[in-house]
This record gives C-alpha cells, structure tokens and sequence, in this order.
C-alpha cells in the first residue's frame, strides 16, 4: 500500500503515527516535508532534510522482516542497496554508496536513508526506513550552504524524472534487498553492497576515546561492517563513529 499525501512533518512520522495493522512494505510519501528529519551528526546534532515541495522524493517504508530482532540493524544496508539499484536501474546514472547507505553522485550527495525502529512496550514492533531522495530539484533552487554537498537525479543528468514511477521501483528494489537480508543473512548482499562501494582508500576519521583520529577505509567487511585502518591495524567501526572529512 502507497500512501500519498501532499504535506507531512516527516513522512517517518506518518509511518510511525499509522503503522499499526499496515503490513510489510506499506509505504508513506510527502510532496514536502516541515521538518524533515536527516540523521545526526556524529556527536551532534540532528540535521534537518531539505524537503521543498514539487521535486524530491520523501518516502518512508515500513519493514516487519521475518528475523529475529537483535540481527536486524544491517538491514539499512539492504534497504540503501535497493534504493541505488533502483535508481541506477530508472536513471542510468553512476550512483555509490557511502557506507553505510548515503547515495552519491560523484562528491555530491544523491539521497540518503533514515532507520528508525517503532518500539511497542520495550518490544520491536516495525522498522521504518525513511528516504530522502533528490529528484528534479534544479542547481538554481539549491540552497547556497548545500550547493557544494548535494546534487540530484535532473542536475546530473540534463532530465525530469517521473517521480511516482520512481516511488513504486524504490520501494520494489527496497524490499526485494530487505527480504533477501531477511532470508539468507548478510552473505545474501555483500556481494553487491560491495559493487556500490567507493570509500576503500578513502581517508576516514573515526571515534577514539572522545578524539577524531585519522585512518583509511579498507571497504566493507564480512558482516558489512566498515573497516578502517589505523596506525597499519585494521579495525572495525559502527555508523557512530565515522565520518569522511572530504564528503
Ligand atoms: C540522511 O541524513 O542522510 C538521511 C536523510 C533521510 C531523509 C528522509 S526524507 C523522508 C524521511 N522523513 C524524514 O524526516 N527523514 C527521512
């Protein structure tokens, strides 16, 4: 089921708000958003997603994946992975992922991905995978402080996307990869998580005893998990703890 509706605070909000008896896949979609909600900065605060009316996608799809709860968190993973085939798939455009599931252009940013578990009485009840995706919002209507950091599928590629054809694909993509996740566990998708990605050699900084500490990304690793080297050890860090100083 496909909601469409033209105003929301955030469509995750939506999704959280009617959640109970939607199913599977139900999915929530806002032609502009009050207060969109973009992830936090590490150790800081939580950004707000650029959501004008009439040109991106804000779209939030809600997860009951057959597994058990504690084995989930990857799933965001999944969930990116089917979003960048799907656009790569409608737009032909040569779309990365910033692990863990930022959508690139190039340097720019494409698209990203907001998870957000709905919790009844300490218990999971869904996961909510909320998407930011910009369309055919034009350079000119790009705010300045953005200009340099994020582009869209008509900036790169001289056209205007048919934005609910795009909806259906993504959420379509999103499922298949979030169910193959559910199925067959991360061997199921890193295969290809890995064809998206473009961070090895890249430098990081991660998280160390409350200091940035440089290092370089050795790609992702067995469990899908980012892997760094620091001072020639390689270690394995969480969404938490890394940023990509040059993105
Ligand atoms: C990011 O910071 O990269 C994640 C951005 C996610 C934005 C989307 S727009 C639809 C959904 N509703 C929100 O408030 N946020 C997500």
């Amino acid at each position: 089921m496909i909601n469409l509706v033209e105003e929301a605070t955030s469509t995750n909000d939506l999704a959280l708000e009617h959640r109970h008896g939607a199913g599977h896949g139900a999915c929530w979609v806002a032609d502009r958003q009050t207060k969109g909600r973009g992830r936090r900065e590490v150790g800081g605060e939580r950004r707000q997603w650029f959501s004008p009316a009439g040109s991106n996608i804000y779209m939030s799809v809600l997860l009951r994946p057959e597994m058990e709860p504690e084995s989930a968190t990857p799933i965001t993973l999944a969930a990116g992975l089917g979003v960048a085939d799907a656009l790569v798939e409608e737009t032909g455009l040569d779309i990365w992922l910033k692990w863990p599931n930022d959508l690139f252009v190039g340097e720019r940013k494409l698209g990203g991905v907001l998870t957000e578990a709905a919790i009844d009485d300490g218990e999971l009840d869904a996961i909510i995978c909320g998407l930011g995706l910009n369309i055919n919002i034009s350079a000119d209507e790009v705010p300045d402080e953005l200009s340099d950091i994020m582009t869209s599928v008509a900036i790169e590629s001289g056209r205007q996307a048919d934005r609910l054809r795009l909806v259906f694909e993504v959420r379509r993509r999103l499922v298949e990869r979030c169910d193959a996740f559910a199925g067959g566990g991360i061997e199921a998708i890193l295969e290809d998580l890995r064809s998206y990605d473009r961070t090895a050699g890249r430098r990081v900084e991660i998280s160390r005893d409350g200091e940035w500490v440089d290092g370089t990304s050795k790609g992702i690793g067995d469990r899908g998990q980012l892997t760094v080297e620091v001072d020639g050890q390689v270690t394995d860090v969480q969404a938490g703890e890394v940023r990509f100083p040059e993105l």
